[in-house]
């Protein structure tokens, strides 16, 4: 089965960090997120993966080029604007020669039983299948609707709480049969969860839900990209791409004198924490990154390359890559830097 990951975004809720790196690539414990999604793939039998790529679409080919470091085979269409969820797999049909396909969006971190999904599509002898999840509170998204075995009867956007039949939305994973793809227009910019799966049911075609009862995190928004190196870092992830253990600190790290360190925590290769300073976990500290004396770091991540002043405290903070974050700096609240930015503090030596 070949693999279709849609990467073309450019990740809006994410901003600042994506105007550096496409949210697939931003980093989860040191390693970029599209890592995880392709040990997922690879997990199942999935050697042969098509990137549907536009904003930024260079930092994928640079960073995995032709695959063969992760034992796949990879392949790059760029479209020359955007063309929506639909058009953008309508795009890469010249490499879809099998009679069935499946389809990620590029911001899932999950640990979707492909396997089972993909049997459950041959058994029901369904035009679609989409893998679902449940959510707290439906009236808040698009949901959908199944039988008792599974075929899917309705989408519903955002119900009234009295006309909510169903928890489940779409977890951004599909396996689709080939002939889906004469229903859709070259060169138009459109949704597959919006326009194409409503038109297919519609039409009468056996579209089947799969409700996924795992792990799965969009994580494309600062609140979710930071829980999602928590979950890594407490394994509530099972991926081959995720840290081995609770502490990882490179052989190279250099760690001051009474520098306190609360596990989970992920402290990458070069990074010097000086004396005194304490990192209260989750946290990640990517290569190379400076921390200079009693400063804290807690429940934080900060991308490669990045410097942390004298006395500073960073509480649920992201910082981007090669900032510079001055002395006695204090930020907090969910705080996103973005990369290559300068902080310095307006606080007065004496404070
Ligand atoms: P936001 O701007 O924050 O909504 O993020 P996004 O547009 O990057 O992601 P969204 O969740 O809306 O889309 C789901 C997946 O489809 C993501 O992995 C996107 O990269 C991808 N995607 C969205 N639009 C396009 C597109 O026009 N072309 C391609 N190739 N992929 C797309």
């Amino acid at each position: 089965m070949k693999a279709v990951i849609l990467v073309g975004g450019e990740g809006t809720r994410l901003r600042p960090l994506t105007y550096d790196l496409p949210k697939p690539m931003v980093p989860i414990c040191g390693k970029p997120f599209m890592e995880y999604q392709l040990h997922l793939m690879k997990e199942h039998g999935i050697n042969e993966v098509i990137f549907s790529l536009g904003y930024k679409w260079k930092v994928f080919e640079d960073h995995f080029a032709d695959g063969a470091d992760i034992g796949m085979k990879l392949h790059y269409v760029v479209e020359d604007s955007p063309l929506g969820t639909a058009g953008a797999i309508k795009n890469v049909e010249d490499y879809l020669d099998e009679d069935t396909f499946c389809v990620f969006n590029g911001d899932i971190l999950s640990d979707f039983n492909l396997q089972e999904i993909f049997k459950i599509h041959a058994r029901m002898n369904a035009k679609c299948t989409i893998a679902l999840t449940p959510v707290e509170d439906p009236t808040l998204y698009g949901l959908v609707e199944l039988d008792g075995q599974g075929k899917i009867l309705r989408f519903t956007e955002k119900p009234k709480r009295e006309d909510v039949r169903s928890n489940l939305i779409n977890a951004g994973f599909y396996v689709l049969d080939r002939s889906i793809l004469n229903k859709m227009i070259r060169g138009k910019n459109y949704s597959i969860e919006r326009e194409i799966f409503p038109e297919a049911l519609k039409r009468g075609e056996m579209l089947v839900g799969y409700s996924h009862s795992g792990y799965w995190l969009d994580i494309g928004s600062p609140l979710k990209y930071i829980t999602a190196n928590y979950d890594v870092l407490q394994s509530r992830l099972k991926s081959p791409a995720s840290p081995t253990a609770q502490r990882h600190v490179a052989p190279d790290a250099i760690i001051g004198e009474n520098v306190s360190i609360t596990e989970p925590v992920w402290i990458g290769n070069g990074v010097k924490i000086e004396d005194g300073s304490r990192i209260i976990g989750p946290t990640v500290i990517g290569d190379y990154c400076t921390v200079g004396e009693s400063s804290l770091i807690e429940r934080s991540v900060l991308w490669p390359g990045s410097s942390i002043g004298n006395n500073c405290s960073l509480e649920e903070v992201i910082v981007g890559r090669y900032c510079s974050i001055g002395d006695k700096t204090a930020l907090g609240g969910l705080s996103v830097i973005g990369s290559y930015n300068v902080i310095v503090s307006t606080k007065s030596p004496e404070e």
